[in-house]
């Protein structure tokens, strides 16, 4: 795809009703874990994403026979053709979620060789945990050229996180499922996706109880059939369409959520003032006036997610008062912020916490996408600001959002893609 920006126009009301994606996060766990199974998966539900089309190349790249039809939502997995446990770094790297091929091929080939992940630059992101699960269950690991082999015949063990990880949680359980007895695994990661990526695996014949507590007893199985399976909705497009809706003032209903997921931020919205109800799969949101400044900390799941801290501390930027926004979480997750103050936005960032002083108003500026959520805080700053934004580098906005524009555009925003001359993806030219 040739280079572009987005240009937002900004200043206008989000109104009318929308559908949520199937979760991006699920579908990336779901996906690998699919072969495991011997015989062929068919998931829906799937969004159309850049990370996706990035996984389908990697199971090519391993033999499996992959069915895309991403205007159905839908994926048929065919594990039965992999004749290769390598993953190359090159495709390895353009994602966080290759991680999970490590678990998937060590789980049901006893050996993976597999490139370290890459994904958004959020700060230091080890894989530890992981590798520490895959040693306790008996894989001895390497490094070989740049590359992570595991190798070994696995068996069920007591294995505890030093902190909670969702990659860690989920990788470790794939590799689990097939290891020979029991496993339990504590401390784990609590996210829904945990949950939903648990269901799929037990749909396709593994024996894991406890997903969605923090411990997780597998009892390991030697053969795992094909299924169908839906996945979930994605909690943090969820998230992210409810900020925007707050953050232009506007009326909107989202269809095909699960509410329940989204009871951290909804807490700080009503905290804040902005109107937000919801009833089986659907979640209004309403602001009619100003909103006030609040204090924000990021936490596992079920507390405050990390991964919408970035947009709702796009939409407190407006708020009357100076909020507190601690991420407890990664490192480097404010560099949206940076960008922010090149559209009249005021914040200063001491650590791992962001002061963000509310302003009447911002204005429209060129401005870079960090990181895929920090984007999407840009995208909100855009429709908030008086005058055009343009964002630059948003191709990292595709990868994790599906078709978040023409979402927007259907609300009511003005946003469109605009070439970007001499390919330089750049707001300066350099
Ligand atoms: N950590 C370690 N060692 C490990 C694993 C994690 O020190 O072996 C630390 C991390 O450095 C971090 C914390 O533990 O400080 C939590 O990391 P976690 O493992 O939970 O994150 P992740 O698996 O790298 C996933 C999502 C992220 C999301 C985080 C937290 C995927 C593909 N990625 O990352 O999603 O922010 O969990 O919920 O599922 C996004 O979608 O934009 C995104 C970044």
């Amino acid at each position: 795809m040739p280079e572009y920006k987005l240009v937002i126009s900004g200043s206008r009301e989000l109104k009318g009703e929308t559908h949520v994606s199937g979760g991006k996060n699920t579908s990336l766990a779901v996906i690998p874990a699919a072969l495991l199974a011997e015989y062929p998966c068919q998931i829906e539900n799937l969004p159309d994403i850049e990370d996706i089309r990035v996984l389908i190349r990697i199971l090519r790249r391993l033999g499996a026979k992959v069915d895309w039809r991403a205007e159905e939502q839908q994926m048929q997995v065919d594990p039965g053709a992999v004749t290769s446990n390598t993953v190359p770094f090159a495709l390895s790297q353009k994602m966080r979620a290759s991680y999970y091929l490590m678990g998937a091929l060590l789980g049901r080939y006893g050996y993976a060789r597999v490139g370290y992940p890459g994904g958004c630059d959020l700060g230091s992101r080890p894989i530890d945990q992981h590798l520490k699960g895959f040693r306790a269950l008996g894989a001895a690991i390497r490094e070989e050229n740049g590359m992570i082999v595991l190798e070994g015949r696995l068996r069920g063990a007591n294995i505890n996180f030093d902190m909670v990880t969702v990659g860690g949680t989920i990788n470790v359980m794939l590799a689990a499922v097939r290891a020979e007895g029991d496993t339990i695994l504590t401390n784990c990661a609590r996210e829904p996706h945990i949950v939903d990526t648990a269901n799929f695996l037990n749909r396709i014949g593994a024996h894991i109880r406890g997903a969605g507590t923090d411990t997780i007893r597998i009892r390991g199985v030697d053969k795992m059939r094909g299924a169908s399976y839906t996945v979930i909705p994605d909690q943090i497009e969820t998230g992210t369409l409810m900020i925007a809706a707050a953050a232009t003032r506007g009326q909107v209903t989202l269809r095909g959520c699960i509410p329940t997921h989204m009871e951290a931020l909804t807490a700080k919205l009503l905290e804040m003032g902005v109107l937000v109800t919801s009833e089986d799969d659907l979640i209004h949101v309403q602001l009619r006036q100003g909103h006030r400044a609040i204090r924000l900390s990021t936490q596992e799941y079920p507390g405050f997610p990390t991964d919408l801290q970035q947009p709702m501390s796009a939409l407190l930027t407006r708020a009357v008062g100076t909020s507190e926004v601690i991420e407890n979480i990664f490192d480097a997750r404010f560099k949206h912020l940076d960008e922010m103050r090149k559209m009249g936005a005021k914040s200063v960032i001491n650590g791992k916490i962001a002061y963000i002083e509310g302003v009447p108003e911002l204005h429209g500026a060129p401005v870079y996408a960090p990181d895929l959520r920090g984007g999407a805080a840009l995208v909100i700053a855009g429709l908030m600001a008086n005058g055009v934004t343009e964002i630059y580098r948003p191709d990292t906005i595709a990868r994790g959002y599906e078709h978040l524009e023409s979402k927007l555009n259907a609300l009511g925003g003005i946003i469109r893609r605009e070439p970007v001359p001499n390919g330089n993806n750049n707001a300066d030219g350099i």
